[in-house]
């Protein structure tokens, strides 16, 4: 299981970082505009920080427009990743680039059959959005069972990104699901090392450990 931190924050990604468990980012327009910042520098800080695939968004929403703007991002860096809409126009784009080499990621997807789609177009990465989808009383992990399966059964290779992550059930889930990577907001990431138990027990070995005579 490949962990990517679903942030456009530079300080919470170098925090993940410095942890040991990151694999890569992904960032979404709602991310970039919460740090307040311009896009450019952004991205080429996250660029500078982290190795592994990192997801950046087009806007457009035309396919022309989408691989304009999916060649200027690809040149930012290798392990740039481009962010197409599950859309028709973002099928027909990342048809295009994967051709061309370039890795994609089509992101806002809560079908089978739209990650079926994706992964005829050659989608690196497809993301179904799992928390998105729980929100109008479907079922995200049902979702991601259900892709993981048509993958299985057909060979595609397209990785499987759970995103719209909102706690650590979802990305237990995904584990025993089989799904490639989670893509996990940082107080998610904080969340999963944590166990009341873990904290008990330390406690209680300090306190014994205060018993131990000392020299
Ligand atoms: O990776 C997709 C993610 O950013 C969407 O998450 O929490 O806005 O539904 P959320």
């Amino acid at each position: 299981m490949k962990i990517f931190i679903d942030t456009a924050d530079i300080k919470e990604i170098q925090e993940a970082n410095r942890i040991g468990i990151l694999d890569g980012v992904t960032t979404n327009p709602s991310l970039i505009a919460k740090t307040g910042r311009d896009f450019d520098s952004v991205a080429k800080e996250i660029l500078a920080e982290v190795k592994g695939p990192v997801s950046l968004e087009v806007i457009s929403l035309d396919t022309g427009g989408m691989l304009k703007e999916a060649r200027v991002l690809a040149k930012l860096g290798e392990n740039v990743v481009v962010k197409l809409p599950m859309t028709v126009d973002g099928l027909k784009a990342c048809k295009a680039l994967t051709a061309e080499g370039v890795k994609t990621n089509v992101t806002l997807i809560f079908s089978p059959s739209q990650a079926l789609l994706a992964a005829k177009a050659g989608a690196t990465y497809v993301s179904p959005f799992v928390g998105r989808f729980d929100d109008i009383s479907e079922d995200g992990m049902g979702l991601v069972e259900q892709i993981v399966q048509i993958y299985g059964n057909y060979g595609y290779q397209s990785e499987v990104i759970v995103a719209s992550i909102r706690n650590p059930m979802h990305f237990v889930k995904a584990c025993l699901m089989g799904a490639d990577v989670s893509t996990i907001p940082f107080s998610v990431i904080q969340q999963l090392s944590k166990h009341p138990l873990t904290d008990v027990g330390i406690e209680r070995f300090l306190k014994d450990w205060e018993k131990v005579p000392k020299k």
